[in-house]
């Protein structure tokens, strides 16, 4: 998991130094060119293994929902420069827009470290006003639906709940149980295991003794109980 405060650290040390890599690269008008270029970024800078585990590597630009209308495209198009492609169902819709605005200034070279940042990111293109709500709004049609842990079936009541609840809501919100089928859940819940192993490693995986155990078969289980018929 990524801990605000580590984040925070994370975003200024990238700022810093990561992106240096960038004055080599050209702006991106494919997916593919952008991807080559953020690869090209993450070699030549010792902190390109943060941006790479950033996201996970999982998602290709086809593999994005309608991925020939326009909010796809320019997804594919400007969020890979620096870090591997979101999926749109990585957040709720209501959390998208302020994500979007905090890539704005990096891609404009106005991040936090301000005139360095922008020689730092003269390869980086960043989307136009227009493009930018086209994409937002793509982004927030494909989005995660969020619940209320306390809304859920067995709230309170169960420790398989508490687990859930505690396991899943720390990179988004709580999924809803009924996105997936019984026969689904498993594999997502297998792909979100990767998931954590690849952005812990970011802050490395020291072990919290207060942090509740993590329990697969417990919250596999709860998701097949409350699945989508
Ligand atoms: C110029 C570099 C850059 C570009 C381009 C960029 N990002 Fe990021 N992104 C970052 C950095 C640095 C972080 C880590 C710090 C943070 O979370 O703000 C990050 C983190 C993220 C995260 C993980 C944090 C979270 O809140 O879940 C998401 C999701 C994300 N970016 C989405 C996007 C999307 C969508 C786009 C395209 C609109 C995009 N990024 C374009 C630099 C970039
Ligand atoms: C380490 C961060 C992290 C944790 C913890 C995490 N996820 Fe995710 N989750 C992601 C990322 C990244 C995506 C987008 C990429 C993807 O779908 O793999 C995502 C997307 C999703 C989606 C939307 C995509 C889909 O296939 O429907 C669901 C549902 C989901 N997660 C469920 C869970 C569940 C259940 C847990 C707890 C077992 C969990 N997540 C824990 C990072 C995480």
């Amino acid at each position: 998991m990524i801990r605000p405060a580590v984040r925070r650290h994370l975003a200024l040390l990238l700022a810093a130094t990561a992106l240096a890599g960038a004055a080599t690269a050209h702006a991106a008008d494919s997916p593919d060119e952008a991807m080559r270029a953020a690869r090209a970024r993450w070699a030549a800078s010792k902190h390109g293994p943060m941006l790479e585990r950033l996201i996970p590597p999982y998602l290709e630009p086809s593999g994005l929902p309608e991925p020939r209308s326009a909010g796809a495209r320019l997804t594919a198009r400007y969020c890979v420069q620096c870090h591997n492609l979101a999926s749109p169902a990585m957040h709720h819709a209501e959390k998208w827009p302020a994500i979007v605005q905090r890539m704005l200034p990096r891609m404009e070279g106005r991040g936090n470290m301000g005139g360095l940042m922008h020689d730092l990111m003269a390869g980086v293109s960043a989307p136009t006003v227009e493009e930018t709500a086209t994409l937002v709004a793509y982004l927030q049609k494909h989005a995660q639906k969020k619940v209320d842990p306390a809304d859920l079936p067995e709230a309170g009541r169960t420790r398989a709940w508490e687990s859930y609840t505690q396991a899943c809501a720390q990179c988004h919100a709580l999924p809803d149980p009924r996105r997936h089928t019984r026969a689904a859940w498993p594999a997502v819940v297998a792909r979100m295991e990767r998931n954590m192993q690849w952005m812990n490693r970011v802050v490395g995986s020291r072990h919290e003794p207060r942090e509740p155990q993590y329990r697969a078969d417990e919250i596999v289980a709860y998701l097949q109980r409350h699945a989508r018929r």
